[in-house]
């Protein structure tokens, strides 16, 4: 079987690593960056860390606005998929390079194979729900990582070709968390296992908002202990525009760092008191590491951490942000809702079934 996987974000990159690994055992992949991300330290050190092998094209897309960006990945995808002529093409999450990698396959007629399908957040003014409401729509395989994922496209009407994989995200964590060495990270920013709170703010809806930032950038000031923050290009660029740079910079509770690469944040997550983020795969892999999270968004895809009791959801509100990091609880129990770490094998297998003709 020959797959064309895209990937271009680094998410993806982390996703992708578990699979790339189970795939090539023993099929043809060809990877495709779309270039989405490409600053070394969102991307090349990733490939690094990670083992993910060079990709075989880097269409070098860079930053744009939501339909440049777009529009050109799919030209380019397109003019890439007739020359390759994949058997399938497998496509990430919930980004522009998913949805240019999933529209330019199924208007080929290629079978799209979704990895993390079915998430909803139920917010359409958050482009990435978006991007994989449509993505979902064109697959002809939806590799879902939750029972609510499921549930989220039955809902939709889309039941064929739907299949409960688990996540590939906690399959990239088990594999590479014991390598992690946190003592020498957590001495690099001068702070002590259990005794700060690791941060990160990149959603548009916040980090393009001078309100919402501003309120985060005052809860964060406010934090009885460190706040290490790992401050996404995006966002750094919009504290200086917004003048709040100098308010980070002279907050003592605020230790402002550049993105870090995957096992630093392993280990700056697995050890702090509490994560401060409004990622998405941060809140999953938060409680993969038994870390309480507090959701600096008012909506979750990744509902059942919220259920569970191991994060709490409390909006760009500055009061709420520092209330929840202050009670911070870790419950009981951490059942197994994201499988068992061996996603990319059934991933994989799902593939087989499809191509071969057993479904
Ligand atoms: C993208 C995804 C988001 C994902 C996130 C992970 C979309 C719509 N959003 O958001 O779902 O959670 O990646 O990080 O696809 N920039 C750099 N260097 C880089 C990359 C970006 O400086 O290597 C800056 C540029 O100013 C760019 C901005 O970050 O305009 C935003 O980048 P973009 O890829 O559009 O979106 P993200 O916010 O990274």
């Amino acid at each position: 079987m020959r797959v064309v996987s895209v990937v271009g974000a680094r998410p993806q990159f982390i996703k992708a690593a578990s699979v790339c690994r189970a795939l090539r055992e023993r099929h043809d992949e060809i990877l495709v960056h779309s270039g989405q991300h490409y600053d070394y330290g969102m991307s090349d050190v990733f490939f690094e860390q990670l083992g993910i092998p060079a990709p075989d094209y880097n269409l070098a897309v860079g930053s744009g606005g939501h339909g440049r960006q777009t529009g050109e990945m799919l030209g380019m995808l397109e003019e890439l998929l007739l020359e390759r002529e994949p058997d399938m093409v497998l496509v990430y999450g919930d980004t522009n390079t998913t949805l240019a990698a999933g529209l330019a396959a199924a208007k080929l007629d290629i079978p799209v194979a979704h990895v993390e399908a079915g998430l909803r957040s139920f917010n359409r003014t958050m482009p990435e729900e978006i991007n994989r409401v449509l993505v979902d729509h064109v697959s002809a395989l939806l590799l879902c990582p939750t029972t609510a994922a499921v549930e989220n496209l039955h809902a939709e009407g889309v039941t064929e070709g739907v299949h409960l994989v688990g996540d590939v995200m906690l399959d990239t964590a088990r594999y590479f968390a014991e390598s992690v060495d946190a003592e020498p990270v957590l001495a690099r920013y001068g702070v002590e296992p259990d005794g700060y709170h690791f941060a990160t703010v990149h959603r548009a809806g916040n980090s393009d908002d001078p309100a919402k930032l501003g309120a985060i950038v005052s809860a964060f000031s406010r934090m009885d202990r460190p706040v290490v923050w790992a401050i996404h290009p995006r966002t750094r660029k919009n504290l200086a525009s917004f003048g709040l740079d100098a308010v980070v910079e002279a907050a003592p509770s605020i230790i402002a760092i550049e993105p870090v690469p995957y096992m630093d944040t392993v280990a700056l997550l697995r050890s702090a008191s509490a994560l401060l983020t409004d990622s998405g795969g941060m809140q999953k892999e938060a409680y993969f590491f038994g870390v309480p999270c507090v959701t600096m968004r008012d909506e979750t895809e990744w509902v059942e951490t919220v259920d569970l009791g191991w994060n709490t959801l409390v909006g760009a509100d500055a009061d709420k942000i520092l209330a929840a990091a202050t009670s911070r609880t870790r419950p009981e129990a951490r059942p197994a809702v994201y499988g068992d770490g061996h996603a990319a094998e059934a991933i994989v297998d799902v593939l087989e079934r499809y191509h071969g003709g057993t479904r």
